[in-house]
């Protein structure tokens, strides 16, 4: 049976608009079958054994219990110098690990001591932005929970929606949004190592928070605290969207952090997270287009104060 006849009084070009039920018929059986509850269970399965396999391999490999993870973000490597390295795992040696698709973003996974305790540490992290999906974007969280970190520390270079902030500021994240259009744990909850529904309610643990601020306080360091707001990319946002995003009630915008914290925080992991200003937002103090270097250079100046907190919180875990 042909159903072009629906179309002629669209005066369409009947050869775009000609094919048979039976294609549409095909087209929807193998749909169906690619969107089978099923097959969510099957893959959610083979996940928790993919984590498993590579916090096995990891643990084997360097003999580490980490108590704390740390995730940094662009131009915030050099918390690293810090670390006594005992093992640098290159991503792409990692089972499992979601491999890099953009050149020069290789990342690695670091091994060591800080302040006598014993870290992980993620030079280079995955962004949605760059294709994977969220359980890549979020999978190294899973893998190092499972390694026994309790607490993670992530940083973030970061858009200023408060007008009050200003470049190379840094702020101590107090909660989030999540505008990225996926949730991490949709699909098929693994019980093994969270709830359905998650609590959100102290996302950022308010006493590390506390901590940090009088950290910063004792040393001189200027921090602001406010709401991160996390969004998809890689475009930066318009005029509209920037002030969209501060009538929401945030302070500051990127593209990263929100996924792995819901992640965490699934596995009550404690987070804790600081964004350092890269750039203004309001229309009258965007002088000049914002540029990936801009945002690398800027982040590389504040980032001795921002290891300085990290180091300070994580002496004291
Ligand atoms: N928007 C989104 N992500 C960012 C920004 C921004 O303005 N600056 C640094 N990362």
């Amino acid at each position: 049976m042909q159903i072009f006849c629906y179309f002629r009084a669209l005066k369409l070009p009947q050869h775009i608009l000609t094919f048979k039920l039976s294609d549409i018929q095909t087209f929807r059986h193998s749909d169906f079958q690619t969107f089978r509850l099923s097959d969510f269970q099957t893959n959610y399965k083979s996940m928790i054994e993919k984590i498993r396999d590579t916090a096995g391999y990891l643990a084997d490999k360097t003999g580490f219990k980490p108590e704390a993870a740390i995730i940094l973000g662009s131009g915030l490597g050099g918390l690293v110098n810090a670390i006594d390295v005992r093992h640098r795992i290159d991503y792409g040696q990692i089972p499992n690990f979601p491999t890099s698709t953009v050149e020069g973003h290789a990342g690695k996974l670091i091994f060591g001591l800080l302040e006598g305790k014993e870290v992980v540490a993620m030079q280079g992290r995955f962004h949605y932005y760059e294709g994977y999906t969220m359980q890549q974007v979020t999978f190294p969280v899973r893998v190092m929970k499972l390694l026994g970190i309790k607490t993670m520390f992530l940083s973030n270079a970061a858009g200023g929606l408060n007008p009050s902030f200003e470049v190379g500021d840094l702020m101590i994240i107090r909660d989030h949004i999540n505008m990225f259009p996926e949730n991490p744990l949709r699909g098929a909850n693994i019980d093994e190592l969270g709830p359905r529904f998650p609590e959100m309610g102290e996302t950022y643990s308010r006493h590390l928070i506390s901590k940090a601020r009088r950290i910063a306080v004792e040393n001189h360091i200027k921090a602001q605290s406010g709401v991160y707001i996390g969004s998809p990319g890689p475009t930066l946002e318009t005029p509209a969207e920037y002030r969209m995003f501060r009538i929401l009630g945030a302070d500051a915008t990127g593209m990263s952090t929100v996924p792995e914290v819901i992640v965490a925080r699934h596995m009550d992991i404690t987070c804790f997270g600081i964004s350092v200003i890269t750039n203004l937002t309001e229309a009258s103090r965007m002088e000049k287009p914002t540029t990936h270097d801009e945002v690398q250079n800027v982040a590389e100046q504040a980032e001795p104060n921002m290891t300085l907190i990290f180091r300070e919180l994580i002496k004291g875990l």
